[in-house]
């Protein structure tokens, strides 16, 4: 495999951009290697600058449900850019947008949009604050709600695998209002209540954590906290911007049956586009400007472009109701060719799943919070992760990530995947 252009690229990148990327993790620093510069995309595959074609499991972190580049999300996109690129005033497709969301999460009766996941989540903390009048949160250790300052404590995804727990430039005091939970431990949540009692905005959760590999909370866990978030009049988030639209049509509150005060969204809900949303009930939406006081706004928020992605994402989705159950049916077949595999290697492994979100941890143990997740043997996921990039498989550069399969990837690309496993692990033993 040839990669000199990409190398090339990236010495030119470290000299204006820091790191070289515009998001930490695509540095693939996590496990000893140079990233890739890609220049295009189509279906299940990536192709780099050198000509190098990638079945990818990135999927741009999410977003890409169909696949790269699907003809739908691009008619879409090239029809609204007939019009022109931005307004900053009302748009039809943001009332069809917000209407069509609220029909998918029943949860949801009102919707603002954002710009990203972490504008979702801070303006979801921000309405759950406003609306309490209490200023504490509770967060999990290993979940990942973006980087607003006061998220970055005990954080997954980027966060977690460069080791950072509370990044430089966050403040004593930004850090005093986030209390950190364990995940799957109701005690440990409720032993935080007791302790600040009548001073919890919110408690803000992963549904199904993907930010610390794939991690799925327990459904009696969830019941719990749902039961007391009520009972303390605490606002509860699910941060579905991973799950939103993946797991299940109506994300991994369906999937559960288990309802939050308040949603965030991103990845999906923009088609590959910059586009975020926070939503839930209508008394706490409510709160936010200009319909009530808690201030929240964007110069770019709603951008016609972005809705568009948007709109043609989610349409397909109510459109076509088979294609959690074609997803469920691609990633179930996954699933067992990489245990085999994976059994084959004499490896210890763990291995979680929920839909078309997956995560292979080196580990003996079970994964079902940040403790056992970490006990994973991060040098053995870089190695393996360089095998299979050099045979043309494109997972994610860390092993505290997950793996995404699209509607796009082929029984072919599942079949080669899984040799590709047995070969990639063949020559580490
Ligand atoms: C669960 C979750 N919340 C929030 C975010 C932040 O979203 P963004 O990167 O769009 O700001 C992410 C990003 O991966 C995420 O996975």
């Amino acid at each position: 495999m040839r990669l000199e252009k990409s190398l090339r690229l990236f010495e030119e990148a470290i000299k204006y951009i820091p790191g070289g990327v515009n998001s930490p993790v695509r540095a693939f620093k996590a496990v000893g290697g140079k990233p890739i510069f890609i220049e295009s995309g189509k279906g299940s595959k990536l192709y780099d600058v050198d000509g190098n074609e990638y079945i990818d499991y990135i999927g741009s972190w999410g977003p890409h449900l169909f696949g790269h580049n699907p003809h739908f999300i691009k008619k879409a996109l090239q029809d609204a850019i007939e019009n022109g690129t931005s307004f900053g005033a009302p748009t039809e497709l943001e009332v069809k947008i917000a209407k069509l969301i609220t029909e998918l999460v029943p949860s949801i009766e009102m919707v603002r949009m954002v710009n990203s996941g972490t504008e979702a989540t801070m303006s979801a903390v921000r309405a759950a604050r406003g609306f309490t009048g209490r200023e504490k949160f509770i967060k999990f250790e290993g979940c990942y709600h973006g980087h607003a300052d006061y998220f970055l404590i005990k954080a997954g995804s980027g966060a977690l695998t460069l080791g950072i727990p509370t990044s430089p430039g966050v403040t004593k005091g930004n850090a005093a209002d986030t209390l950190v939970a364990d995940y799957n431990d109701i005690g440990s949540v409720k032993k935080l209540i007791i302790q600040n009692k009548d001073s919890i905005a919110a408690v803000i959760i992963e549904p199904v954590a993907g930010n610390m590999g794939v991690v799925p909370a327990d459904e009696e866990f969830l019941k719990e906290l749902r039961y007391i978030c009520s009972e303390e009049k605490i606002i509860l988030i699910f941060d579905e911007v991973m799950t939103g639209f993946r797991v299940a049509k109506g994300g991994a509150q369906e999937l559960y049956g288990i309802y939050p005060d308040l949603t965030t969204f991103g990845k999906i809900i923009g088609g590959g586009l910059p586009v975020g949303a926070f939503g839930g009930k209508k008394e706490i939406m409510e709160m936010i400007a200009p319909s009530g006081p808690v201030y929240q706004a964007g110069t770019l928020s709603g951008n016609p472009l972005a809705m568009a992605a948007g709109y043609a994402a989610l349409s397909y989705i109510k459109d076509n109701a088979d294609i959690y159950k074609l997803l469920e049916e691609k990633s179930s077949l996954l699933e067992k060719g990489i245990k085999e595999a994976l059994k084959k290697s004499n490896k210890n492994y763990a291995f979680n799943r929920v839909g078309s979100m997956m995560t292979i941890f080196f580990t003996e143990e079970k994964v079902n919070n940040y403790k056992s997740a970490i006990k994973s043997d991060t040098n053995l996921y870089g190695k393996f992760f360089n095998e299979m990039l050099k045979r043309g498989i494109y997972l994610a550069p860390a092993q505290f990530e997950a793996a995404f399969v699209s509607t796009a990837h082929t029984g072919e690309d599942i079949e080669k995947t899984i040799n590709l496993i047995i070969d990639s692990m063949g020559s580490l033993n």
